[in-house]
C-alpha cells in the first residue's frame, strides 16, 4: 500500500511540477523523447541543454517541451494573453498552441503558466522557464535552442507579417529566435548558411529525389485547395512533410485525406512494391528533416483509385506527418492532400 502511494505520488510530481532542484535528465527510459537526428553529436546535446546516456542518445530534459524551444531560468515580464495557476508544464504549452497569438510561455516554480503576446529581453530569473513557441503548422522549424542563446524574440505581430509577406510573395519566411528575415528563393540548398537549428521555415518540406531538391513551400500545387493541379510520381520518392498536425488543436488524432488518379495507398502491413503513397509520422524528435528513423504508420481507412483517406494517432503531440510515393509506370498522380 505505501508503495503504491509513493509511486502514485511520484508520477503525479512528475506530472505537475518541474522539480527544479531535480536532475532534469533523470527520466525513465520509456518516459523519454527521444532526439532522433543521427547527425546529433554529444557535444551538440549537451550544449543545447539536452540529455545524453551514451547507448541510448540524446533526449529532450525534463523541462523541455515539444515544439517549444527553453530558455532556462529566464523571465519575460507583462504581455500576458492569459494566466493560469496550478497547471502542468505540458499543460501550459498546450494552451500556447491552440491560442493563436501566443508566441511563448513563462512557467514558474510555483506552476503559473503565463501565455505571451510578446516577449522582448528576456531577463534571468531562477524561479520561471521560458518556452518559445515553434509548433505552427504552417512552420517548418526544429528544435531550436541548440546554441543556447538569451536574445529578445519577435513579437506575435511580426511573426504574422512576415509569414503572410514570405506566402504572398512566395518567398522562404527565415527567423530565428532574435531575428526575421526573408529569402527570394526556396531551396535548401541555397540557403546552406540559414539551415540551421534555430532556423524555421514557411510552408512545407518537399524532398523529390528525382532531381535532389529540398524546397520548403506553401503554395505548392499539391495544397492548394485544388484538384485538378497534379503531380504525377516519377521513379523514384517524392516525399512531403508537414509540420505539426494537431499544433492548433487539442485533439491528438488527425486525418489525412489524398486526392489523384490512379492512386495506390499502402497501409502499415504492406510494402511498396511498383508504386505507392504511404503516410507515417515521426516517433523520435527531430533536429533535421530526415525521412528515415522510427516512424508510426498513419492507417488507410478507405481507398479508391482518386481518393485515399488516412486516420493518423500522435502521442499527445506529432511533430510532423510524412506523405511518400513513388510510382515505376509514372502514371499515378496526385493533386491534393488535406490535413485536418
Ligand atoms: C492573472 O490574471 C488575472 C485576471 O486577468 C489578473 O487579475 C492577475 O493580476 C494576473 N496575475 C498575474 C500574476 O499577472
Ligand atoms: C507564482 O509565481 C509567479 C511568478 O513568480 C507569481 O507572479 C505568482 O503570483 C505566484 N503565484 C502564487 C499563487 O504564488
Ligand atoms: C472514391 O471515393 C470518393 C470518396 O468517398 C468518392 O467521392 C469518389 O467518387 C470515389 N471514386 C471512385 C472512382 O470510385
Ligand atoms: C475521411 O474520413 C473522415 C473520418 O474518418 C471523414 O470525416 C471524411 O469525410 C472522409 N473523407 C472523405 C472525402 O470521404
Amino acid at each position: 500500500m505505501n508503495n503504491l502511494i509513493i509511486i502514485t505520488l511520484t508520477s503525479l510530481l512528475q506530472q505537475l511540477s518541474f522539480c527544479f532542484y531535480d536532475n532534469p535528465c533523470d527520466i525513465p527510459e520509456n518516459s523519454r523523447i527521444r532526439i532522433g537526428d543521427s547527425s546529433i553529436m554529444v557535444s551538440n546535446c549537451n550544449s543545447g541543454f539536452h540529455c545524453y546516456d551514451s547507448g541510448y542518445g540524446c533526449f529532450l530534459n525534463r523541462f523541455q517541451r515539444s515544439g517549444f524551444m527553453l530558455i532556462e531560468a529566464h523571465d519575460c515580464a507583462s504581455n500576458d494573453i492569459l494566466n493560469v495557476s496550478h497547471q502542468s508544464p505540458t499543460h501550459c504549452t498546450d494552451s500556447c498552441s491552440t491560442e493563436p497569438s501566443c508566441i511563448a510561455t513563462t512557467i514558474s516554480v510555483n506552476n503559473s503558466c503565463f501565455l505571451k503576446h510578446k516577449c522582448m529581453l528576456p531577463e534571468s530569473n531562477s524561479q520561471v522557464f521560458l518556452h518559445i513557441r515553434l509548433r505552427d503548422n504552417r512552420l517548418t522549424c526544429f528544435i531550436g535552442g541548440l546554441n543556447g542563446g538569451h536574445q529578445n524574440t519577435y513579437e506575435f505581430h511580426e511573426k504574422e507579417t512576415a509569414i503572410a509577406t514570405a506566402i504572398a510573395d512566395g518567398k522562404t519566411l527565415v527567423y530565428r529566435q532574435n531575428n526575421i528575415r526573408l529569402k527570394t528563393s526556396q531551396t535548401l540548398q541555397d540557403m546552406k548558411d540559414d539551415y540551421e537549428k534555430t532556423v524555421c521555415f514557411v510552408g512545407n518540406m518537399i524532398k523529390d529525389d528525382s532531381t535532389g531538391l529540398i524546397t520548403f513551400q506553401y503554395n505548392h500545387i499539391l495544397f492548394d485547395k485544388q484538384q485538378d493541379t497534379c503531380h504525377i510520381f516519377k521513379k523514384q520518392l517524392f516525399k512531403v512533410r508537414f509540420p505539426w498536425p494537431t499544433s492548433n488543436k487539442v485533439e491528438s488524432n488527425f486525418k489525412v485525406e489524398i486526392f489523384g488518379q490512379q492512386l495506390f495507398c499502402i497501409n502499415d502491413k504492406q510494402t511498396f512494391e511498383n508504386k505507392g503513397i504511404h503516410v507515417y509520422t515521426p516517433i523520435d524528435y527531430q533536429v533535421t528533416a530526415e525521412f528515415n528513423g522510427n516512424f508510426v504508420s498513419c492507417s488507410l481507412t478507405a481507398q479508391n483509385s482518386t481518393f485515399c483517406n488516412y486516420s493518423c494517432l500522435c502521442n499527445s503531440v506529432c511533430q510532423a506527418v510524412y506523405i511518400v510515393g513513388y510510382d515505376q509506370f509514372q502514371t499515378m498522380k496526385i493533386c491534393e492532400i488535406t490535413i485536418f
